[in-house]
């Protein structure tokens, strides 16, 4: 069972971010990606519907073999992952934003957050932000229309200068100094934001925890791959191979897949 893959999960490309971030820190782990393009974005669905949707992605990588499941998308953990570690028996680790460093960190009393509609809208995200939004200013922001854009291959683009801008200027009028990015296909947008954030500003998100995360159950469960021969890192998505491909720059497996 050791030399079984990571399963990981997301409503598209985003999770790579998560997965770079496994790769970094467990370099001998196989793993196994499930990109959902198909029914990407998850972000404006109904809890319901990112229920469903994220038992089907956990119950493909089960019937792959997968030894943990993470989930590489603040929507479907902040909206699933209660009730995926209620049904499934197997290790799961999620992905949250990453309030918590930064308001612990602010100077100026105020962060912002930016994430998808479902994770803001969500619970447990609500569970969070109150705990600290009674000492600072918490300002959220929906991505809307980011990780469509980012799926459509055009994360550098001035259709998406111009949707941050918008989305970033009540958070500076508010005088941030820390920016948390609530969705793991934000971190390719750290180009961008470099460019339009004054420099005071830093940029947070949860991807090298989440990995770390991983590294710790892998421990607790004795699972740490030791057959390290040949590792295999296999990805697997219903849409289009090509933003897969070009965002991995690597010499991976990308398969066209309909479940
Ligand atoms: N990458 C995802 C997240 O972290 C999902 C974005 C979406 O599909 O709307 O929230």
């Amino acid at each position: 069972m050791s030399n079984a893959p990571i399963g990981i999960f997301d409503s598209g490309i985003g999770g790579t971010s998560i997965f770079k971030e496994i790769k970094t820190l467990l370099p001998y782990e196989n793993t196994l990606y499930l990109a959902d393009n198909f029914n990407a974005p998850y972000g404006n669905k109904s809890k319901d519907e990112i229920l469903a949707l994220s038992i089907k992605n956990t119950e493909f990588l089960i019937s792959k073999g997968c030894k943990i499941i993470v989930v590489a998308c603040n929507t479907a953990t902040t909206n699933a992952i209660k009730e995926l570690r209620e049904r499934f028996d197997i290790p799961f680790v999620g992905i949250e934003p990453a309030i918590k460093p930064a308001a612990l960190s602010t100077q100026t009393k105020a962060i912002g957050i930016l994430a998808t509609k479902g994770t803001l809208s969500s619970k447990l995200f609500h569970k969070s932000a109150d705990l600290y939004s009674q000492s600072i200013k918490v300002i959220e922001q929906v991505g809307e229309g980011i990780v469509a854009l980012i799926e459509d291959g055009k994360t550098d683009s001035e259709a998406m200068r111009g949707l941050l801008r918008t989305y970033l200027k009540p958070m500076l009028d508010a005088n941030i100094d820390y920016l948390v990015l609530g969705c793991t296909h934000y971190p390719y947008l750290m180009p961008l934001l470099l460019e339009i954030l004054p420099e005071h500003v830093k940029i947070i998100d949860s991807g090298e925890a989440v990995a770390r995360q991983t590294k710790t159950l892998l421990e607790q469960h004795d699972l740490l791959n030791r057959k390290i021969q040949k590792v295999e890192n296999v990805f697997y998505t219903n849409g289009p191979t090509t933003v897969l491909n070009d965002i991995l720059e690597g010499p991976y497996k990308v398969e066209h897949l309909m479940f």
